[in-house]
């Protein structure tokens, strides 16, 4: 019998499974969830609790799986959809993580980074027509510390903050959600384990850390395939307008304003998710400890969104 590996982030919503799926232990293939399952609720907990990236299914099974994600695409995706906002955020915030793992581990692949780019698209546009869905979307705890997952947040909150500061062009908004996906590629490829406190690292780790934005964005900035906005957002996604970010220091006038945007939304959930901040203090903490580091208008749709 031979498996194909498929991405967990891709099995989130209501929608049963018409396929077995596995998961692999000490190398051989164990059957988790039956076809007619779905993956919603406390099971998908239980399961990112797992820290599992990747499941199985049966090589004969993978004209069932593509139906079921792109069944499960366009329901999410439908405006009309009897299904809940919150259902097809789960699902949405899924395919997100996937579309950002697909293009973090795979820097050549153009593919990829289309759909990625399509996909962004739509994200956003969902975002800015239905209100409810930021909650949900964020409200998704990233238990697992996954860095797709914390690229999926910033992506939203960046996302959020353009819409409520109506000072950025739409398509841009687009852009500024992909680069906010992936803007922390560059951990992929060390083996720095950066989900957890900085106050933790070693001087070595941390001086590894300092040069993730020029590498992640050196990784990128040959492809053909790459927009360059893109990689501009990851190169100056740690720089603060006080000019104390790195890894440059640019000042607030140098700085591309969909970097600043992403900056404040990564700073945010960097505190919420690998410093262990309290998602109800973390605003406060941002504004207390980092005071001058990000523009106030942020900090303010920040503190509304998350409280
Ligand atoms: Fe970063
Ligand atoms: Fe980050």
């Amino acid at each position: 019998m031979s498996f194909l590996p498929i991405r967990v982030s891709t099995l989130r919503g209501d929608q049963a499974i018409d396929f077995d799926t596995y998961v692999k232990i000490n190398e051989k293939q164990i059957l988790y969830l039956r076809k007619g399952d779905s993956f919603e609720g406390p099971r998908l907990k239980r399961l990112k609790g797992k820290k599992l990236k990747k499941m199985y299914i049966m090589e004969n099974d993978e004209g069932l799986y593509r139906n079921y994600l792109t069944k499960n695409i366009e329901m999410a995706y439908d405006p009309k959809s009897e299904k809940s906002v919150q259902t097809r955020s789960e699902i949405i915030q899924g395919l997100q993580q996937s579309n950002a793992e697909a293009v973090i581990e795979d820097v050549d692949n153009a593919e990829a980074y289309q759909k990625a780019k399509d996909e962004c698209a739509r994200f956003v546009d969902f975002l800015i027509r239905e209100d409810e869905a930021l909650v949900h979307i964020i409200g998704q705890e990233n238990l697992d510390k996954n860095l797709a997952h914390h690229g999926v947040t910033v992506a939203t909150l960046a996302t959020a903050i353009a819409k409520r500061l109506g000072t950025v062009d739409p398509r841009q908004i687009h852009i500024l959600s992909l680069g906010a996906l992936i803007h922390d590629i560059e951990h992929f490829y060390t083996a720095l384990d950066v989900a957890r406190p900085r106050s933790a690292f070693t001087p070595v780790e941390a001086k590894v850390y300092q040069t993730h934005p020029t590498d992640g964005a050196r990784r990128l900035s040959e492809k053909r395939h790459m927009d360059p906005q893109v990689v501009k957002i990851i190169a100056q996604h740690e720089e603060q307008i006080d000019g104390k970010g790195f890894p440059v220091g640019l000042q607030e006038n140098q700085l591309d304003p969909l970097a600043q945007i992403v900056s404040s939304a990564n700073a945010l959930d960097r505190l919420i998710t690998f410093e262990n901040v309290p998602r109800n203090s973390s605003v406060k903490k941002l504004m207390i400890n980092h005071v001058g580091s990000y523009p106030l208008s942020h900090i303010q749709i920040l503190g509304d969104i998350v409280g």
